[in-house]
């Protein structure tokens, strides 16, 4: 028995025991004073290690997969028994908060262990993936391409930035690499994938609404660009003889949100931005800077890149620095199943709760699902104003709670 298990139509004491797994959970972190757990940190396998004997005490069948994935498995009734897939993932960007991720994943697991014997004609894999955030590799849904079977070889050889591999991290810890492509589900075996997500943004918290069913996500690329100029000594160089690679990149990151802020719907962001090794008294050489260009339609992104690369390119060869760019993600945008969005509301409406669609800015693994399965989704309104990818992250016991009840009512519909 999961330890403090409350019962399932306790709502608040339900929400409680969720948001006190998440307290617990933010124990392990791989920075000082905040809340950092990035893919294979000491800090993140211990995660994983708590995940996979909760998962255990819930009853599961449970295991770290080769990626670190954290799988938990009931049986469906009867030979061949489908699976449906429950998930989310438990690495998290920097300075996090504690519910983007885990929130899902414990929802699921308190969810799990209410059905303790109640027989479902579906199995039912929890699946924690190591993986989403793309914080250590630069290369985000680890755990979820390698359950879909898009994880290929390549892979391995990425670097984080302390220049080690992927493969030889995952080596180090024993995984046998060549084992990789094993944790591929079948696409025949699975009914459904969904995931239980905290908004990290202010709509139902502006409605004043728990709980959402996500219609769609946003498509999203994101690039790494590298600028080469020359370094040279700040106080002789004359500024009309100067290849700044930074103040390059900064007209290009500039150009970034004139292009976003020109067309709505559209976001485009400059999250990393470095001048490696950069000192007081030197011109940069080399900036480094990310691009991430977001949208609902897939076209809206290809031109708002296509005009970001463009300029990029002007502003390179009008300062006289060298670009190289390199793709790092490119995921379409994701519609949610109409069908289960209606399972969704269905038990929305069952439990006297409104009813209220929206559209995900975020990206999720649910996105990886797209065409493996059907996916669905719930949104748990995120207090504080709507603040997450920050320790000021909150969610309220009772809308987790609410959270859980819905995705219980929701499988066993989907029994039906
Ligand atoms: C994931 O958190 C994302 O960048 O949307
Ligand atoms: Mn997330
Ligand atoms: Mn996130």
């Amino acid at each position: 028995m999961l330890k403090g298990c409350p019962a399932i139509d306790d709502r608040l004491a339900l929400g409680r025991r969720i948001l006190d797994l998440a307290d617990d959970l933010a124990h392990w972190s791989e920075s000082r004073g905040e809340l950092t757990c990035t893919f294979f940190s000491d800090a993140h396998r211990a995660v994983a290690r708590q995940l996979r004997d909760w998962f255990a005490a819930a009853g599961l069948a449970s295991e770290i997969d080769p990626i670190g994935n954290v799988v938990g498995r009931r049986p469906g009734t009867g030979r061949g028994a489908r699976t449906v897939i429950l998930g989310s993932h438990y690495d998290t960007v920097r300075n996090a908060g504690r519910y983007d991720g885990r929130l899902g994943i414990l929802c699921a697991l308190v969810v799990l262990e209410s059905l303790r014997g109640v027989r479902l004609p579906f199995a039912i894999e929890l699946i924690g993936f190591s993986e989403e955030e793309g914080v250590r590799f630069a290369t985000p849904f680890l755990g979820s391409r390698a359950v879909v079977g898009t994880l290929d070889a390549p892979i391995l050889n990425v670097r984080d930035r302390g220049g080690q591999r992927l493969g030889d991290v995952l080596a180090a810890v024993g995984t046998d690499v060549s084992q990789l492509q094993s944790v591929a589900r079948r696409p025949e075996e699975v009914i459904a994938y969904l995931e239980v997500h905290i908004e990290q943004g202010p709509v139902l918290l502006n409605d004043n609404i728990p709980v959402g069913i996500v219609t769609a996500i946003a498509g999203n690329v994101r690039y790494e660009l590298v600028l080469e100029g020359e370094a040279g000594h700040a106080g002789t160089v004359p500024m009309n003889a100067r290849r700044d690679a930074l103040l390059a990149a900064a007209e290009i990151a500039l150009f970034v949100e004139r292009r976003a802020r020109a067309e709505p719907g559209l976001v485009g962001t400059v999250g990393r931005f470095d001048v490696p090794a950069g000192a007081i008294n030197v011109i940069p050489k080399r900036c480094e800077l990310s691009v991430d260009v977001r949208a609902q339609d897939d076209d809206t992104v290809a031109r708002a890149l296509a005009d970001i690369l463009a300029q990029a390119e002007a502003v390179a060869s009008r300062r006289g620095v060298r670009l190289s760019t390199r793709e790092l993600l490119r995921v379409k945008a994701v519609p949610c199943a109409p069908r289960l969005q209606d399972l969704l509301a269905t038990s929305l409406r069952a439990a006297n709760l409104p009813v209220k669609r929206l559209a995900s800015g975020a990206g999720h693994d649910a996105m990886i699902f797209d065409g493996f399965t059907e996916v669905g989704m719930l949104f748990v309104r995120c207090g504080n104003g709507g603040v997450s990818h920050s320790p000021l992250e909150t969610v309220t016991a009772e809308d987790a709670g609410i959270a859980a009840q819905v995705l219980r009512d929701t499988l066993l519909r989907m029994a039906n």
